[in-house]
């Protein structure tokens, strides 16, 4: 008998999490690491947020609650989600998670049985393809293409529609690429998975960067196609518009009640309930005229550091990088880097088992991290299957201004070291 369940053995992980012991190994050599990895905004939460919950806190707003989520929380939810997407959403299909990424699990299991197919955007957040595995459904990656700016639209997704598709995940604005979707894309992707796929085909929208888009591009969402709310799962939450990732409140809209209570009820079985005074800080969010100045201020900062980091990386020399219209990462194409550095060549000469675990990717990042000192992710962070085919970094602008345009020397000065990556690669201590 084993001590863990097989399926144990099939989740996968988020790497942004798991890069924290890596950059501690280096601190403790003494050096400063400029950390490009982290996923969450870097700004305090909005005053008027945390006056609300500590005032929640003194009035003892510390119990149990609704499993589903408190009411004046789903009615704002419900509110903003009508508002802005023109829907006709109602506090009874919403349900309250601790986070936006629960949800994404929770709806594999729900929906997906083992055979069925889970179409996804890779790259895309891990936690997607990670789930796939383990309720045993099929993974079905979108890969995505730089040359199309990380968007897609129906001709794309089309040809991995089959009988057996269950769910299709969609992320706009995208992590890690930044990638959004027009209003006519997503038009046209409604209308191919409306014609190809069956009614009970459930589209998960993870629009959890909802507000944090650039220039003058908006946010769309699939649901405000004709038909789409019917079939369609709408994720989002706190953590990266109210820069609280700590406060751990997402949400999802369902397309029947009968559905929220289903997830009503996984909620009594995983969670009893999420934090009530965390509930009301993020209901006054949602409510707040101070929010939009917040979130402006906010977004306002992105987008000057999205300009350093995007013309920094361009200009050095083998990077090539799109300018994300929102999100707060820069996904630079890397492949002529690993040429220059010889690091194509050191991957093909690695034993299987060990390239099984690394690509070159992750060779870059790993030399940038260990011998210069920034802390990246690499490709297959953000999706595994054929990702070593792919040659790219994800670099957060979640940092200040200096940091990063210190992280911006280190990666240049990393680019040209193709004696240092020779070192580091023949000591073989940190090639995954
Ligand atoms: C695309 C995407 N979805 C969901 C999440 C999870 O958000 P939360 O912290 O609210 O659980 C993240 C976090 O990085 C994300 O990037």
């Amino acid at each position: 008998m084993d001590l863990f369940a097989k399926r144990v053995g099939l989740i996968d992980t988020e790497n942004a999490f798991k890069i924290g012991p890596l950059i501690r190994a280096v601190e403790e050599q003494g050096k400063e690491v400029i950390k490009c990895n982290l996923g969450e905004p870097d700004f305090p939460v909005p005053e008027f947020i945390k006056e609300e919950v500590k005032g929640q806190l003194d009035r003892d707003n510390t119990h149990y609650c609704d499993p589903q989520g408190i009411p004046s929380l789903r009615a704002a939810v419900a509110k903003q989600l009508a508002e802005t997407r023109g829907i006709r959403a109602t506090p009874d299909r919403v349900v309250v998670f601790p986070g936006a990424k629960p949800p994404i699990g929770l709806c594999q299991q729900t929906y997906c049985d083992p055979g069925d197919e889970i179409i996804y955007p890779s790259p895309g957040f891990p936690i997607y393809e990670s789930f796939i595995n383990y309720v045993g459904a099929r993974p079905v990656p979108l890969h995505l293409s730089e040359e199309r700016n990380f968007s897609f639209s129906g001709v794309d997704i089309g040809p991995l529609i089959t009988q057996k598709t269950k769910m299709i995940i969609l992320n706009f604005p995208s992590n890690p690429t930044g990638g959004v979707a027009s209003a006519e894309q997503l038009r046209d992707l409604a209308d191919v998975i409306q014609r190809r796929c069956s009614p009970d085909i459930r589209v998960f929208s993870d629009e959890v960067y909802e507000q944090i888009i650039f220039d003058d591009n908006e946010h769309h969402s699939i649901s405000s196609c004709p038909g789409m709310e019917e079939i369609t799962i709408l994720v989002s939450g706190a953590s990266k518009s109210f820069s609280w990732t700590g406060g751990r409140i997402g949400w999802a809209l369902f397309p029947t009640v009968e559905e929220a209570e289903v997830f009503r009820n996984l909620n009594i079985n995983y969670f009893s309930c999420i934090p009530p005074y965390n509930q009301e800080g993020a209901r006054i969010a949602l409510e707040s005229p101070l929010s939009q100045d917040a979130i402006r201020k906010m977004v306002t900062i992105f987008q000057e550091r999205r300009e350093i980091v995007v013309d920094g990386l361009n200009a050095i020399e083998g990077i090539l990088c799109q300018k994300p219209k929102g999100a707060f990462y820069a996904f630079p194409n890397i492949s002529e880097v690993c040429g220059n550095l010889g690091i194509f060549d050191a991957f093909r000469s690695l034993p299987p088992n060990i390239r099984g675990k690394t690509s070159p990717s992750t060779l870059f990042q790993m030399f940038l991290l260990f011998e210069h000192q920034v802390a990246t992710m690499d490709r297959k962070s953000f999706g595994r299957i054929g990702a070593e085919n792919f040659h790219y970094l994800r670099l957060s602008f979640a940092t200040d201004t200096e940091s990063l345009r210190e992280g911006l020397r280190r990666i240049s000065r990393a680019c040209g070291d193709r004696e240092g990556f020779r070192r580091f690669f023949h000591r073989g201590e940190r090639l995954y």
